[in-house]
């Protein structure tokens, strides 16, 4: 099978083999009350509405118009306003599919192999999806919803927003085209008001085409973010203006607050913004009011406070303290308008000489970069499994993401405040043309209030830009968007990832320099020019399969030990470099999750890359064990490969073990291969004959001693599911991140179990998406069943159909298997009164 890779190059001498063992669940610090990330309290009057349910949906076609719903036939839709049919009330969509957003078109599809082309316009830049021009049948989708507007709704302004669709979007409300958007990450938005109809249904149709990308991954296909219904009063705050500004002082938190008022009544209103800043416990700790103005119809005038209270708690990644501002817009003594943001207080600085520093403290950040796609659904993440993945990583020791290479969703960022992990956030496109700005625009203001974002990047390897012939026009491109940037935001840096010497181009107007690999430029890159701050803005790409010891290249499977690609570290390698420096912020390995598209380090059948931490289940491969040893502090011990290896009785096994302890003894069969000090940031490896029965490592640490142990099963016996959690929100979004593994017959997971399992559901729930963290695995995400890949496969369940017992049920797919079924409950529990998201 071919090698293949962006670059073309793989790295040679990643010959070894291997997997892991966890040791023990770590615990977890989160004793701090946090406000809920949807606060569903509506700051009356304003609504704002979920509008993900109830769409239908039906692919058309990008070249036929016969077969995209007469889309571009003629010129008649487009020369008269409210001519789209396809909009109207009468047309027929009881052939559409019903669903519900978030929605992923392209996770649906088949793989096709098809190898045309070069460089990103390949098929598996998609992870061998059908999109692209190439296929115009399934890269068109359309969407169509009706909805409800009351006559109550008379004089308020009603606003369509979406959070980002992939990719080019129409939007039609009432046969009328409301707008279209490009970009597939920055949220957009639409007034509708005028197009409405009153006490009477309405509906809305958004075409989508996915026929151009605007990366070199998969993006996914459709309206796979979140859809809301907004109605305000005329007399409203600005879309994301609202800002609170926050500066720890002693035990005091210094508060600037900004915002904009808009008039888009008739008449002058004379009115003031009231602020109430509420803690982690719902109590008021401070309260301001805005001088009052006179805002003239038509008109947005900004309008500014200043706060502060004591007894701060801030916000850091140990415990993650939020505060929640409220802002109402008050004319006349009536709040016409408000909404609510959520902030921290804390400090955050890049320091060249001391790296980078949260609240004062010197601290790396011990980063991963990510991708927005999971097994089952692909870049249409339910909020939960957002909340999932950065478990995941936080369990790792990870406390920081970078949003690679697109503004996030809300949800991650708002994980992300949560949980106390902080972020690089990044826009799509590199440019100072309108589209580009717009897009970093969007996303600062957007995101300016998370405390967890503490870096903005306003670009990934632009080499063209930093190359001699056009490093000029980069530097000015960069100047303009760190301008923009920093008008916006004046409390964060700029980076961008540059993977060259950074010497000129886009690096030169930057507050913080960004390194992509090329590890042998930051340390003298930091004697030339020792008042500019460093980050590891990309390293590693290390690949491995999870559960595979031995590359193969006809398996497309690549060793557990020290797989790396040849522009790559390992992670020893980087962590080595970047967790030493004083001058070093830290860094982001490329990647957290494995990601469908860009599969590296093989081609087909190669769906997704392998250059994961974890696989795209969020399963751990070996090398989670080794950031886990050295980015948490909690002794622990991990030991690898598995201990099952028929047929190679007596055949040389490299053993590694991962280990924050002093020392660390290996012992097989009951024999000691002797004790090995552990290196510092590094690993202890044997070589050893293999004989089954069990491998045992005893680590060392401050007079205590931890155990990790392999052995060799027997065949598997039974199946188990477990979920990560047991009960979930009856609120059709919520989801179990389900489990399934073979155990043999003395309950032990099998690590090599590969069975054809088969899944049931019955009660309020249903399967959303499965998978199994094989890169080569054809099978379908959305099928009621699945492989287990190395012992694991993964079902996600969604409530559905309010509370209840969900029952899950895995089964052998092969009749006679001697394979036991296993059941798994889930209770789907209803939500507290007013707790529900509001929707329409
Ligand atoms: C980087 C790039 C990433 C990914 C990675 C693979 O150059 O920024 O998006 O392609 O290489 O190693």
């Amino acid at each position: 099978m071919d090698q293949v890779s962006r670059r073309g190059v793989m790295a040679g001498g990643a010959a070894l083999t291997l997997p892991m063992v966890p040791i023990a669940a770590m615990a977890r610090s989160d004793a701090v009350t946090l406000p809920p990330a949807h606060d569903p309290a509506a700051i009356a009057p304003r609504e704002h509405l979920s509008f993900d349910r109830g769409w239908r949906f039906a692919r058309g076609h990008g070249s036929d118009p016969a077969r995209d719903f007469g889309f571009g036939f003629g010129q008649s839709d487009f020369a008269k306003t409210g001519n789209f049919g396809i909009a109207k009330d009468g047309f027929d969509d009881s052939g559409w599919t019903p669903v519900d957003l978030p929605h992923d078109w392209a996770v649906e599809l088949p793989f096709v192999r098809d190898e045309r082309g070069e460089g990103d316009e390949r098929a598996l830049t998609h992870g061998f999806k059908p999109l692209g021009r190439r296929y115009p049948e399934t890269s068109i989708g359309w969407y169509r919803r009706s909805f409800r507007i009351e006559a109550a709704d008379r004089g308020r302004r009603i606003w369509l927003e979406f959070d980002g669709a992939m990719r080019d979007t129409v939007v039609l409300v009432n046969g009328c085209y409301v707008g279209r958007n490009a970009d597939g990450y920055a949220p957009f938005r639409y007034d509708i008001t005028d197009v409405l109809h009153y006490d009477a249904g309405n509906v809305v149709v958004v075409r989508v085409d996915a026929s151009f990308g605007s990366g070199w991954f998969y993006e996914g296909a459709g309206l796979y973010r979140h859809v809301w219904l907004t109605k305000h009063d005329p007399l409203h705050l600005g879309r994301w203006e609202t800002v609170v500004r926050a500066t720890p002082r002693g035990g005091t938190a210094a508060l600037d607050l900004a915002s904009v008022i808009v008039n888009a009544g008739d008449a002058p209103a004379r009115c003031a913004v009231d602020w109430t800043i509420l803690d982690g416990e719902g109590q008021t700790v401070a309260r301001a009011v805005s001088p009052a103005q006179t805002v003239a119809p038509g008109a947005a005038t900004g309008c500014t406070a200043t706060a502060s209270f004591d007894g701060v708690r801030l916000w850091d990644v140990e415990r993650p303290h939020l505060y929640v501002a409220v802002a109402r817009l008050v004319a006349g003594g009536v709040v016409r308008d408000g909404e609510r943001v959520t902030f921290g207080v804390r400090s955050a600085r890049f320091d060249a000489a001391n790296g980078f520093l949260l609240n004062g403290r010197a601290l790396k950040l011990q980063g991963t970069c990510n991708h927005q796609d999971h097994a089952g659904v692909g870049a249409a993440l339910p909020d939960a499994v957002q909340t999932f993945r950065l478990g995941v990583l936080r369990d790792m020791g990870c406390n920081a993401v970078r949003t690679t290479h697109n503004a996030p969703t809300p949800e991650w960022v708002e994980a992300c405040d949560r949980a106390g992990v902080m972020m690089m956030c990044e826009t799509r496109t590199m440019g100072s043309h309108p589209e580009a700005m717009a897009q970093l625009e969007l996303m600062v203001r957007r995101f300016r209030n998370a405390p967890s974002i503490v870096l903005w990047s306003i670009g990934n390897e632009e080499w063209i830009l930093q190359d001699g012939k056009m490093a000029e026009q980069g530097a000015r491109i960069a100047a303009t968007m760190t301008r923009r940037c920093h008008e916006l935001d004046p409390t964060r840096p700029v980076t961008a990832a540059v993977n060259s010497n950074n010497e000129q181009g886009v690096t030169d107007p930057l507050d913080v320099v960004g390194f992509n690999y090329h590890q042998e430029l930051p340390v003298p890159y930091h004697a030339r020019h020792p008042q500019r701050p460093i980050v590891g803005s990309e390293t590693s790409s290390a690949v491995s399969t999870r559960g595979e010891y031995r590359t193969d290249p006809k398996r497309n499977v690549m060793s557990s030990y020290d797989g790396v690609v040849g522009w790559g570290q390992t992670p020893e390698q980087w962590w080595q470099l970047y967790g030493t420096q004083a001058w070093s912020a830290g860094g982001f390995a490329w990647t957290g999750f494995d990601y469908r598209g860009e599969p590296t380090p093989y081609g087909w059948p190669s769906i997704s890359s392998q250059f994961g931490i974890v696989d795209t289940c969020g399963f751990p491969k070996d090398y989670f064990h080794y950031y886990r040893a050295w980015w948490r502090t909690e002794p622990m011990v991990h030991v690898f490969p598995h201990w099952n290896w028929p047929g190679r009785e007596g055949e040389v096994i490299p053993v590694w073990t991962y280990s924050n302890c002093d020392d660390v003894e290996l012992i097989c069969n009951g024999r000691s291969h002797g004790r090995q000090a552990v290196p510092r940031l590094g690993h202890v490896e044997w070589k050893l004959p293999y004989a089954p029965g069990y491998i045992e490592v005893r680590a060392r640490r401050d007079g205590r001693t931890f155990v990790a142990r392999r052995e060799t099963t027997g065949p598997a016996r039974r199946i188990r599911l477990t979920a990560d959690r047991a009960t979930i929100d009856a609120d059709g979004r919520d989801v179990a991140m389900v489990r399934a593994e073979a155990l043999d017959a003395h309950g032990r997971p099998v690590p090599t179990a590969m069975h054809r399992l088969a899944f049931d559901i019955s009660g309020p729930g249903a399967i959303i998406g499965v998978g199994n963290g094989d890169p080569n695995c054809l099978e379908s995400d959305k099928a009621p069943r699945r492989s287990l890949f190395n012992g694991l496969a993964q079902i996600i369940v969604q409530a559905r159909g309010g509370a209840g017992e969900i029952l899950l049920r895995a089964s052998p797919e092969l009749p006679g298997e001697a394979l036991a079924p296993a059941t798994l409950a889930i209770a789907a529990r209803p939500l507290p009164r007013g707790a529900a998201i509001p929707s329409l």
